[in-house]
């Protein structure tokens, strides 16, 4: 909808400077579009996780709770089990409807006109809208080489602001600052600042470079760490994230969190999902291999891309607008990221190895001198 909107002058101020997050095109749009058969389309352009989540889950939808009755709106069991996972005490917890839900938790409960927020060129757009939607002013700062530069984060604070928003690794990017990083960085900046750390891709990280941030919010309890079940959980459809912060903040989430945020089914397939760790396992080492086969073979192909920490690669071609849409007409989604400031890049999900191999044959055919 336009400015042209009539109602847009008595609605929330904020509205007209906010324009709808957009997805991913479903595939069902592509089937309408270009009449494709679903089996011969590919869906590389949300980061979803092409192995899907566990396989116990499956048994789960065989047999669904009674839908007649409200979700646990607290979230009882799964929080038993986030909290035994991460080692720490329910009260860490706050879920969310997706951790999208969460990031507007956070802004609702701190953000209001008169407030500043803090994020990264080119890091993940809904650090802008929540912010945007409180009426808060964002702060964005320069990235370095794609990355978040946290010294000019540092720099950028002002007596305002409430939050910096750091997504590690980053989405579209995929660049990532090393742990020891984020600790100086906490070391260095006024405690009433609320620090998110959103690690929507941490289980993609090597081992070597995965930390434990959870350990630090003893020091520092103006962290909040959030982490989802759409990525390498599989269960984007479902929307399940959480955060883990201070008690007195998951406090303050839970006071503006709407009832039963998170529904029952999610609730118990999250549980599932997170008790079946081989498959986790199983997952990021068939990701970070099927990463290493697709960057060789963009190398091979002579196509620049973003060194990625996460499970998608963001390339650079010389029309990449042109080049979605001869994907697309081929059956292969991507995602065109102009929207970030990155009109020559798209973001490409790192699929199974049949996926990854149509990708790489269609682009040779589109990049064949005619
Ligand atoms: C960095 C980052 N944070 C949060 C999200 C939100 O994911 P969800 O709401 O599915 O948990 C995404 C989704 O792409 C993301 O890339």
């Amino acid at each position: 909808m336009s400015q042209s909107n009539t109602w847009l002058t008595h609605a929330n101020p904020s509205l007209a400077t906010i324009q709808p997050y957009q997805p991913g095109k479903p595939e069902s749009e592509l089937i309408r579009e270009i009449g494709i058969d679903s089996a011969q389309i590919i869906k590389l352009n949300s980061n979803e996780s092409l192995w899907g989540p566990s396989p116990h889950i499956r048994k789960l939808y065989q047999n669904p709770p009674p839908l007649q009755y409200y979700p646990d709106g607290n979230g009882f069991e799964l929080k038993h089990t986030l909290a035994k996972f991460h080692n720490i005490p329910t009260e860490y917890l706050t879920l969310g409807n997706g951790s999208n839900d969460i990031l507007e938790l956070i802004a609702r409960a701190f953000l209001q006109p008169g407030t500043s927020a803090i994020y990264s060129q080119h890091a993940f757009i809904v650090y802008h809208l929540v912010t945007l939607t409180q009426q808060a002013k964002p702060i964005k700062t320069t990235a370095k080489n794609y990355r978040h530069n946290l010294n000019a984060m540092k720099q950028a604070i002002e007596s305002d602001t409430k939050i910096i928003f750091i997504a590690n690794p980053n989405n579209p990017t995929g660049t990532f600052i090393p742990y020891a990083e984020i600790q100086n960085f906490l070391q260095e900046i006024p405690k009433h600042i609320l620090v998110v750390l959103d690690e929507a891709y941490y289980d993609y990280l090597p081992p070597k470079q995965q930390s434990n941030p959870i350990t630090w919010l003893q020091d520092y309890p103006n962290l909040i760490i959030v982490r989802t079940l759409s990525k390498i959980y599989g269960l984007a459809a479902l929307r399940i994230g959480y955060a883990i912060s201070h008690p007195d903040l998951s406090d303050l989430f839970n006071r503006v969190r709407p009832p039963f945020n998170t529904n029952t089914l999610a609730q118990q397939c999250a549980i599932t999902a997170i008790k079946d760790q081989a498959h986790i396992q199983k997952v990021t080492q068939e990701t970070l291999q099927q990463k290493t086969w697709l960057q060789q073979q963009l190398t091979q192909l002579n196509i620049p891309y973003i060194n990625s920490h996460a499970n998608f690669l963001c390339v650079e071609f010389e029309n990449a607008e042109q080049i979605n849409q001869n994907l697309s007409q081929n059956g292969i989604l991507v995602r065109p990221i102009a929207g970030y400031e990155m009109p020559s890049h798209l973001r490409i999900t790192v699929g199974k190895n049949t996926h990854n191999q149509r990708l790489i044959q269609t682009l040779h055919k589109l990049l064949k001198p005619k």
